[in-house]
């Protein structure tokens, strides 16, 4: 029943939250993020618990830093079985990741442009180009570099399709299943509009994680996926 383009956010703060949300979607999903507020009290370990009941799991760690550490610390995080992890998508942070995660299943994911930034931060940090150049410029080094996709937003996700092929992975967050709140996410979509703009995976936090009822959530979230052909 559980479709694994669909991965739950565990956006607690908790391990015992996080077990308990897992536990209340039971076999409806089968794919979770776990992300920075979880990694520091116990992340790594929820993450084996998850692996050890057949779950996928995505660290999204967001690796930034000099080529070594990076590749060393993609070594650690390969080494505990983990399905997907997130890196900048800059060149040098790339090719260490696909280094760090030879011999493993260990897909990466590379982290374009933060949705956060605009093009008026992206001018402040002192890049030459927008928000749309540079996204495009890093899927493209992204497929260079090895990387198994890219976090992307549906927006994003049409145009690097046609530019790029469907060959690689788009996971996209900022999902508001039909009638959700849209919280503080400027630019929301319904899981059919992300599928059809290209995604192939789907980040869905707040709409499940803080529903009443999560399962029930997630049933619905599938439903409308299975409702699109794609
Ligand atoms: O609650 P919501 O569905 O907005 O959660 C989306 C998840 O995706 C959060 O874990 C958030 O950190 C993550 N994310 C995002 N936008 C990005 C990258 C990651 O919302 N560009």
């Amino acid at each position: 029943m559980a479709d694994e383009r669909l991965i739950t956010a565990l956006d607690v703060p908790s391990i015992s939250e996080a077990e308990d949300l897992v536990d209340a979607i039971g076999d409806v999903c089968e794919h979770y993020k776990i992300g920075l507020q979880l990694l520091p009290v116990g992340g790594m370990a929820l993450a084996h618990a998850l692996k050890s009941r057949d779950k996928k799991v995505f660290l999204d760690y967001k690796l930034h830093d000099i080529p070594a550490t990076v590749e060393k610390a993609t070594r650690s995080l390969a080494s505990v079985d983990a399905d997907l992890l997130t890196v900048h998508a800059e060149p040098p942070v790339m090719r260490a990741a696909v280094e760090g995660r030879a011999g493993s299943t260990l897909k990466l994911l590379g982290v374009t442009v933060l949705t956060a930034y605009d093009d008026a931060i992206l001018a402040e940090i002192g890049y030459g180009m927008g928000a749309r150049d540079l996204v495009l410029r890093r899927v493209e080094q992204a497929l260079e570099c090895g990387m198994d996709g890219v976090v992307a937003s549906a927006q994003e996700a049409a145009e690097i399709r046609q530019r790029f092929g469907h060959d690689f992975m788009i996971v996209t967050p900022g999902i508001r299943p039909l009638g959700a709140d849209a919280g503080d996410q400027k630019r929301v979509v319904t899981p059919k509009d992300a599928l059809e703009a290209g995604s192939s995976h789907l980040v869905i936090g707040r709409p499940i994680n803080q529903a009443e009822n999560p399962r029930q959530a997630a049933e619905s979230i599938l439903q409308e996926m299975a409702s699109t052909g794609h």
